[in-house]
């Protein structure tokens, strides 16, 4: 029922069908069966099916598994949702195949493709099913899993009805691209017209790129996987038609709430700004109408609660934040009984939602900046592009940017980006490296591959950022002839969509330059990330040389020389690495504040082992300030954080990096010790602030 509420309606049709798998493998002279491969009219279903050729003299029964009739197939998975462990449970009955029986002798009966639709799994959460249709499975590009038996092995000489017989069935199981060798075990029993197989197989998730799933505050499920297949197959008369396959639409009644005074307008401030047209989480979650809202009311609860969205985390720990997107507790316990209640709707469900609070404050369009669209490939999943943006100078005389806005094109695609400052005299640099490959600008993995002097990143974003905008009379300031560079990080699953995202600047008039500007300041302080393997983990890459020598090899000498350089700068209790003997890593490391002035905005960075983040001004003493405390990290949101109050820091402060790992949150191929560099397998504890200097 949950999923089908979700699915839209022009899916239904082909999704409540299955695909009735064909034997591909029968060798005509084994079986004097025919193979038909018959395309079944009934409702699009249009895969081959199995035919017993009337002719033959060996006696065979055709049993076939269809949707609904009594099937069923499950995953089996450990999960820890919203901090609690359990096991869960996802199910499907929308399973179809074939199974000859051969009479005479059993032990030659076959098992066709068995065909899944993982579409309609099914588990206690339409969210997660929602989750796992969207990210790991991918669903709509891949619908069916496949199992095509290569080898049985103890079926019996004869058949006695209702006995339960010991089998394996070894075989290739497809899930999406990936096709693996998977024996399944259990049992298979002929009683009247039905064949029953319950049979089960313990698979890696990793190894079909389906998983481990790690969402940070919301899931984490173990990388194994048990699937249970627990298959009826009913006897087909050869001369009769294809069964009719299609399946009814259960309607979901919509029942009585309190939703227009009490949900409604939690929802309209707090998540309709991000969740309608264009805002970054629409593609994922639409929230255009109350009828969206109501079919997911149990999701919006686990949500909620579990903290995940409104995606704000900053804890209470740290300075006051601008933009705290995060829920009250009344707010959430609204939303709560409200699911609880049964998510019922007192307006009609086509009502539309209205974003009540811009959450996103706008800036002026001075200049759209849009560069030439580029393509990538599916080559690499995982491509960092360099592109060149020219600014508009009229009067010759550069720019002060007073606010800043990326606006991502393909945002199914664009996952982050930051824009370097690159003065006129790299111009010829850039020709030299932009377009060389044939597409626009260049890889650049790491920074902006620039090796000119005067780049420095001015501006980064990330999903859900916010336009920056500065201060009166605090700007970003372009010389005549800067161009800027973007480094955006592409992630490809199965398209690569031409891309031109564009960078929107809000510049100072001429009565502002005249007044007097101020240069704002955003400084970077690098600090460790040194996470050795565990004493239960071994292997070459467990040796921090081993693991420096083949960053030198992919980065060039000098990556390998970063983490050295970083850990040698640290004062403070920064040498507590070797002591670490658990799956979670911490480096703590002051500095020297690198400027003076007020403070603008906060930052912290981690790659996807990062587990939580603090940063606190003046450690251990009585001016203590927490800038930052983000008790729970999640790689997904990792913005700039504008403190409330005007907070001044000095050179003469010492500020505290702190940065938490936990080695279970993403899966190494292979045990690693992991230390400081670009690649995701690689970790950061890269901080910025962001400095207004005085007047
Ligand atoms: C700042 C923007 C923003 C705000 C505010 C926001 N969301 Fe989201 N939301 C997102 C993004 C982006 C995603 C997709 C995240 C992803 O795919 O990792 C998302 C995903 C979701 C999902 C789907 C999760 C999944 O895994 O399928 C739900 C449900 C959701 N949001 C509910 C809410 C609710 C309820 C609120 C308000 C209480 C809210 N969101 C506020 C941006 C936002």
């Amino acid at each position: 029922m949950t999923v089908l509420r979700r699915l839209d309606l022009g899916r239904l049709t082909l999704l409540a069908l299955v695909l009735v798998g064909t034997v591909a493998m029968v060798t005509k002279d084994r079986w004097d069966w025919l193979l038909g491969s018959d395309e079944a009219e009934t409702r699009g279903v249009d895969a081959p099916t199995l035919e017993i050729d009337e002719d033959t003299d060996r006696e065979a029964w055709l049993f076939r598994v269809a949707p609904d009739n009594g099937s069923e197939v499950r995953y089996v998975v450990t999960e820890r949702l919203a901090g609690s462990e359990k096991s869960t449970v996802g199910r499907t009955t929308v399973v179809g195949g074939d199974i000859l029986v051969d009479v005479e002798d059993p032990t030659r009966s076959m098992v066709g493709e068995i065909v899944v639709n993982v579409e309609m799994f099914d588990s206690d959460s339409g969210l997660r099913d929602k989750r796992l249709r969207h990210d790991f499975l991918e669903s709509t590009h891949w619908p069916f899993a496949h199992f095509v038996t290569r080898e049985m092995a103890g079926l019996p000489g004869t058949l006695t009805e209702g006995d339960a017989v010991d089998v394996s069935l070894t075989g290739d199981l497809t899930v999406k691209e990936t096709t693996q060798t998977v024996t399944f075990t259990g049992t298979v029993s002929l009683a009247g017209d039905a064949v029953t197989a319950n049979v089960a197989a313990t698979i890696l998730g990793s190894d079909f790129g389906v998983g481990p799933i790690n969402i940070a505050r919301l899931a984490h499920t173990d990388d194994e996987i048990r699937l249970e297949f627990d298959l009826v197959a009913r006897r087909v008369d050869a001369s009769s038609a294809v069964d009719d396959l299609s399946r009814e639409v259960p309607v979901t009644e919509v029942a009585g709430g309190a939703f227009a005074e009490h949900v409604q307008p939690i929802l309209e401030q707090r998540c309709v700004s991000c969740h309608t047209s264009d805002g970054p989480g629409w593609s994922t979650l639409a929230m255009d109408s109350a009828g969206d809202v109501a079919v997911i009311a149990d999701d919006i609860a686990l949500v909620t609660g579990a903290g995940y969205m409104p995606p704000w985390l900053p804890s209470d720990m740290g300075v006051d934040l601008h933009n705290d997107w995060s829920l009250s507790d009344e707010e959430l316990s609204t939303l709560a009984t409200w699911a609880a209640d049964g998510g019922g709707l007192d307006v009609s469900p086509d009502t539309p939602l209205v974003a009540r609070t811009q959450l996103i404050e706008p800036i002026d369009r001075d200049q759209v900046l849009v560069p030439d669209a580029y393509t990538g490939s599916l080559d690499q999943p995982d491509d960092y592009r360099c592109l060149v943006y020219e600014v508009d100078d009229p009067e010759g005389d550069g720019n002060w940017i007073t606010g800043f806005a990326f606006e991502p094109d393909q945002t199914a695609v664009v996952h982050h980006a930051i824009v370097y400052r690159v003065p006129a005299a790299a111009r010829a640099e850039v020709d030299s490296m932009n377009g060389a490959d044939g597409e626009p600008g260049w890889t650049c993995f790491g920074l902006s591959g620039l090796r000119s002097d005067g780049v420095y990143s001015i501006a980064g974003w990330t999903p859900g950022q916010s336009p920056g905008i500065y201060p009166d009379g605090v700007g970003i300031h372009l010389e005549p002839g800067d161009l800027l560079v973007n480094q955006i990080h592409y992630h490809y699953d199965h398209e690569t969509p031409a891309d031109a995202s564009a960078i929107v600047l809000q510049t100072a008039t001429t009565a502002e330059v005249a007044a007097g500007m101020r240069s704002i300041q955003r400084d970077t302080y690098l600090t460790p990330a040194e996470i050795p393997c565990t004493p239960d983990e071994d292997g070459p890459s467990c040796r921090r040389d081993e693991v420096l020598r083949e960053i030198g090899l992919k980065y060039g000498a000098e990556a390998a020389l970063i983490p050295a350089f970083i850990n040698s700068q640290c004062t403070g209790p920064n040498d507590q690495y070797g002591e670490l003997d658990g799956t979670v890593g911490y480096s703590s490391c002051d500095l020297d504040a690198s400027d003076e002035g007020t403070i603008f905005s906060v930052l912290g960075h981690m790659h996807e082992f990062g587990a939580a983040y603090r940063m606190t001004l003046n450690p251990d003493t009585s001016d203590e300030l927490v800038l930052l405390d983000i008790p729970t990290w999640s790689f997904e949101w990792q913005l700039d954080y504008q403190p409330i109050d005007d907070i001044r820091i000095e050179r003469t402060d010492t500020v505290r990096f702190e940065c938490w790992w936990d080695r279970t949150l993403a899966h190494m191929e292979e045990p690693r010790y992991i230390t400081w560099n670009e690649g995701t397998i690689d970790e950061m504890c890269f901080s910025s602030i962001a400095v207004i200097p005085d007047p």
